[in-house]
């Protein structure tokens, strides 16, 4: 069994992925060609934001609004506690102070009441209010920006977080690199109100390039200008007349070739994705010990990950049982943000953020992909019915 199957999708569209590719070999553009304006603007049609820019990575997609933004040393950007590195990676990268906030037990995403605390502690450099990194007390910082992730793919509480956000003037980058698919209240991820959101196409997401991708959306004109820029060296008219810094932080036209093949099929691959939760959830709703994930009535997940939480201690076993039996398992994640060691300069200690910590020790995910058989999915929950026997 695999972990994802992306060969039974290129089985479904090799020969759309075949004639796509070909167009591009034949125009030769691959820098910046016809297929990545196309891609945006499908992108776009998507999602319903007013603007997309393609990059060349989910992480590029993060670090580019925080540097149109000017975000660097002073700065406070609150970040969850739980998520993959890159969400707080960036800010650092400018020179900010990542202020990690705990996150929801159920869902696993930032919980709002907690960021309250954490800007209310950051303002009156008070870490009674909630935890703060040391360098947040021998200076004050400015609260500029917060980064909800949308955890294996469902929206984080925006409804909750924006409002907040308004109050202290604070902008919003929405980290969709695992919800791209998905929706809340009716509205797609990336189109969910915020200042900007950055999404990721590495393959395993629910919207895969053959390679490194990502885009950022945001309705703000200007912002859309500067990231243009940014993406090309800081260009202005041309891309030798450099008026900011920036990166090289194009997408690929191959990778945008690849992904228009994709889209075609991507609204029904977010269905089938809803078909296989919904045979998991049946399941392992009746397995003694283990807390399946649980989304939001206004939500729908893209499922980029299916986790599940073990009863404490048993997860090693547990793993190791389904990979006798060829079952596949991962670890998202095992460590906390604020227990990494290239934040250990700030001082965080593991029972600083509870839930964040709790979660890493016990959660672990399952196969999971829009391919996968109901029976492929009773094989995995027999397995670890019996590995918690
Ligand atoms: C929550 C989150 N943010 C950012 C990224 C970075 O995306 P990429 O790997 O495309 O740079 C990822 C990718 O794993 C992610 O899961």
């Amino acid at each position: 069994m695999q972990f994802i199957d992306l060969a039974a999708q290129q089985a479904r569209i090799r020969t759309a992925i075949d004639t796509r590719i070909k167009a591009v070999l034949d125009h030769g553009h691959y820098i910046l060609g016809p297929e990545v304006k196309e891609l945006e603007e499908r992108l776009c049609a998507f999602t319903g934001a007013q603007h997309c820019i393609t990059c060349a990575s989910g992480t590029d997609a993060l670090l580019m609004p925080l540097m149109a933004w000017g975000i660097g040393k002073g700065d406070a950007v609150f970040v969850p506690s739980f998520t993959f590195f890159a969400t707080s990676e960036e800010p650092a990268l400018l020179g900010a102070t990542p202020i990690f906030v705990d996150v929801d037990p159920v869902t696993f995403n930032m919980q709002p009441d907690l960021l309250a605390k954490a800007i209310e502690a950051v303002l009156r450099q008070d870490s009674s209010i909630y935890p703060l990194p040391k360098a947040a007390l021998n200076q004050s910082l400015r609260p500029r920006a917060v980064i909800p992730v949308d955890l294996f793919g469902q929206a984080a509480e925006y409804e909750n977080i924006l409002p907040l956000a308004d109050k202290h003037g604070l902008l919003v980058l929405e980290d969709a690199a695992q919800s791209f698919g998905g929706s809340s209240h009716g509205h797609k991820t990336c189109a969910l109100g915020c200042h900007a959101a950055a999404t990721s196409f590495f393959p395993a997401k629910p919207l895969g390039c053959y390679g490194d991708g990502g885009a950022v959306f945001t309705d703000d004109e200007e912002l859309a200008n500067l990231l243009r820029s940014i993406r090309v060296h800081g260009k202005g008219s041309d891309k030798y007349d450099n008026v900011r810094l920036g990166l090289n932080g194009r997408l690929d036209t191959l990778q945008a070739a690849i992904l228009l093949a994709k889209m075609d099929i991507f609204a029904e691959e977010i269905e089938l994705r809803q078909r296989v939760a919904g045979w998991y959830g049946d399941r392992l709703d009746s397995i003694p010990g283990i807390v399946p994930p649980s989304i939001n009535v206004a939500n729908i997940s893209a499922w980029a990950q299916y986790c599940v939480i073990l009863p404490e201690g048993s997860r090693a076993h547990v793993m190791d049982r389904l990979k006798a039996q060829n079952i596949p398992t991962n670890i998202y994640y095992p460590k906390p943000q604020h227990c990494l060691k290239v934040f250990a300069d700030l001082g965080y200690k593991p029972e600083d953020m509870p839930t964040a910590l709790r979660a890493s020790q016990r959660i672990m995910a399952l196969p999971f992909h829009p391919y996968l058989e109901e029976s492929q999915v009773e094989t995995v929950c027999l397995a670890l019915q019996e590995a918690l026997a």
